[in-house]
């Protein structure tokens, strides 16, 4: 982002921001006008809410979000300040220094810092074209065990749906495989399967895969996260998160510390614009404009470097992400040439590096993230183009 800063020029294929034209600025204004000239809620609106967010909309995303007993879920539900602040909380809450936390080999790096500011371990497992491979999780469970430290694995996070970087999303039958692995485990190690699905909504082909709660993930050992950032702005900081007893307990005590609840006048603006049925249309317009978009970037990647060996990508269903992987004899990272001549080239990127964890599967330097979020289509272009013309 201060690259990005000092380089105005520059095109940015590097910040995971969501596009600015399709922030609901009308949607916003309207609902803000609602709650507040509504004079049975406006002052309740303004006032404090409850802790753990307020209760409507935690029900509206629970029957939203999970196919069965919504009340139940809605129970479980803690609203945040962003999803962010969910994991941070959940993670904080479950970890003790040096506790081992299993994670797709890339996954997402703030996420990771979270880890490293806790003082636990993130331990990459390696994965393919639907994210995480369940019998690699099952080999470094293994191996994890022979180090004689399972009893520090706590977690296994996932982003299922188009991942942040690598854009997989997995099938249902992997999401079974991988429930299957950790049923196989459970009377050896206790691992909370902590799922973030922050880019459910921003699906461009296919159906939606069901949650791993909806198939059948023990609900002791279960928690879900999503975020109204990437389908509706990141500015309200809305995000949300379920977990069963005690650590909904945990959370809920530790949020009451940090802050008495997330603003709670954002919720019930958010809740005024999803009452309102706008919300679906919203979620239409913003597929149909992130599409464009997804497609722009693929045939540049396609036109620009389709031709050069050793280079190669998938395409994504969804999110905002391409996650490239270029020649192994490549270094992406700050320390390498390439980076260095793509900012002198004006085109920034995020270096694939930043996404691993230090332990397990191994780093791979030769790749990097794009996305296509934030610009408009001529600069995703060109900006590709700067990018094979450099890497030629
Ligand atoms: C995978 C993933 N999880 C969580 C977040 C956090 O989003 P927020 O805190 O805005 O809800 C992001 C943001 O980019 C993300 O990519």
């Amino acid at each position: 982002m201060s690259l990005a800063l000092a380089n105005p020029a520059a095109i940015s294929l590097a910040a995971g921001f969501v596009d600015a034209a399709t922030l609901p600025v009308e949607e916003v204004s309207a609902a803000c006008s609602r709650v507040l000239c509504d004079a049975e809620q406006n002052r309740a609106a303004l006032q404090y809410g409850p802790n753990v967010g307020d209760g409507q909309l935690r029900q509206w995303i629970a029957q939203r979000n999970f196919s069965e007993r919504p009340l139940d879920h809605a129970h479980r539900m803690i609203l945040t300040a962003g999803s962010n602040q969910f994991l941070q909380l959940a993670s904080e809450s479950l970890l003790d220094s040096g506790d081992i936390v299993l994670c797709a080999a890339p996954t997402y790096f703030v996420y990771l810092y979270i880890l490293r500011d806790l003082g636990a371990r993130p331990f990459g497992v390696a994965t393919d074209h639907e994210g995480l491979i369940p019998a690699e999780l099952h080999a470094t469970l293994q191996s994890i065990e022979e180090a004689g430290d399972l009893e520090r694995v706590k977690i296994l996070y996932l982003v299922p749906y188009s991942d942040n970087p690598a854009a997989t999303t997995m099938s249902a039958s992997r999401r079974r495989e991988i429930l299957d692995v950790l049923d196989r485990w459970s009377g050896r190690a206790t691992i909370t399967l902590l799922t973030d699905n922050a880019y459910r909504d921003l699906r461009y082909e296919g159906e939606d895969v069901p949650s791993f709660t909806d198939l059948g993930a023990d609900p002791a050992w279960i928690v879900e996260t999503g975020t109204f950032s990437k389908n509706l702005s990141p500015g309200l900081r809305i995000g949300w998160g379920t977990a069963p007893e005690p650590l909904h307990t945990a959370i809920e005590r530790r949020k009451a510390i940090i802050d008495f609840g997330s603003p709670h006048f954002n919720q019930k603006v958010a809740l005024a614009i999803l009452q309102s049925g706008q919300f679906d249309q919203h979620l239409v317009q913003l597929r149909a404009a992130y599409k464009v978009k997804r497609d722009a970037m693929v045939d540049a990647c396609r036109r620009y470097l389709g031709g050069i060996q050793g280079v190669s990508f998938q395409v994504p269903n969804g999110g905002l992400y391409v996650w490239l992987t270029l020649p192994e004899s490549i270094d992406a990272g700050p320390k390498g040439a390439l980076w260095e001549a793509a900012i002198k080239a004006g085109v920034l990127y995020v270096p694939g590096g930043f996404f691993y964890p230090h332990e397990g599967a191994p780093t791979r330097h030769n790749t990097a993230r794009l996305t296509f979020g934030v610009q408009p289509i001529d600069r995703i272009d060109a900006g590709i183009r700067i990018l094979a013309s450099v890497l030629n």
